[in-house]
């Protein structure tokens, strides 16, 4: 199915959130509306989504925000979705893929369904909702595209190896997207977060350097604003992958982390 180009220049600009009821998709919903986007808020959770809406419109004074209760784990529902929230603003130029599911593991445990779960929705959820973007914005010739990944997809740890390999594939399929889009005019975003302080955060022991999903919003926002291709939130997470990369594997395999 291909989704239709708006000529609606003069509209508003749109983006489309998804995995944003909770957490850092809520709170760059949030920061998205301060900069007068319009826009489509996607999760499985309609009420939390439809309280959101409710704050923001009400912060705007005017209809900015809507709710598009949808599960990332049913692909085939994406593209008839994506073409509705396209006919519904008017215009996108942003689409952030947040959505994200880290399931506790132990150091012993090879459980291939919770492994399968979080390569739904942090990897293929990712490419179907992403692809329909790519699309778009080839067609049409601008647009921005951010995939929300983590610092947990730099290196293969002990603690979590399928949460991190979803998201070191993540990073793989947006570098690609990257390479591909960039001659269109498109720019793509990773955002490797560490440790941002939201319910996913409550499964891991070991804290550092948390900050307040606002802040890791903001620093997305000027990412965004400034077209970068990867940044790291905190910053200073930044020299942690570049230190994590480089330990050789002899010792790496001795961390229990
Ligand atoms: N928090 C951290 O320290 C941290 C660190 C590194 C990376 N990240 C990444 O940052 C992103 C946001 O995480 P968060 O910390 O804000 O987590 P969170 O509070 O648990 O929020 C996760 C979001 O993903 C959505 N989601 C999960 N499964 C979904 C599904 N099957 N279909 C549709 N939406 C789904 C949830 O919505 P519903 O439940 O309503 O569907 C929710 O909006 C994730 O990709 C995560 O991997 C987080």
């Amino acid at each position: 199915m291909t989704t239709p180009i708006s000529s609606a220049l003069e509209a508003p600009r749109g983006a489309v959130i998804v995995g944003a009821s909770a957490g850092l998709g809520a709170a760059l919903a949030q920061r998205l509306a301060r900069e007068g986007y319009q826009l489509a808020l996607v999760a499985r959770r309609g009420e939390a989504l439809a309280a959101l809406c409710e704050q923001i419109n009400g912060t705007a004074g005017r209809p900015v925000a809507r709710a598009y209760a949808h599960d990332v784990t049913d692909t085939a529902a994406v593209a008839p979705l994506f073409a509705d929230i396209l006919r519904d603003l008017g215009r996108l130029d942003l689409v952030i893929y947040n959505a994200g599911l880290m399931l506790p593991v132990t150091l012993t445990e090879f459980d291939t369904e919770k492994d399968h779960a979080m390569l739904a929705v942090n990897l293929l959820g990712a490419v179907a909702w992403l692809n329909q973007a790519a699309l778009l914005f080839q067609r049409q010739g601008r647009g921005q595209i951010c995939g929300i990944s983590s610092i947990a997809g730099d290196r293969g740890r002990v603690g979590a190896p399928v949460y991190g390999a979803s998201k070191a594939g993540l990073n793989g399929y947006l570098e690609s997207l990257r390479n591909r889009l960039t001659r269109q005019g498109v720019n793509v975003l990773t955002v490797r977060p560490g440790m941002v302080d939201t319910e996913m955060l409550k499964a891991t022991p070991r804290r550092m350097f948390v900050i307040p999903p606002a802040q890791a919003a903001e620093d997305i926002w000027q990412a965004l604003r400034r077209r970068k291709q990867v940044v790291y939130t905190s910053a200073r997470w930044r020299l942690v992958g570049l230190a994590l990369r480089h330990v050789p594997s002899v010792i790496f395999r001795r961390l229990s982390f």
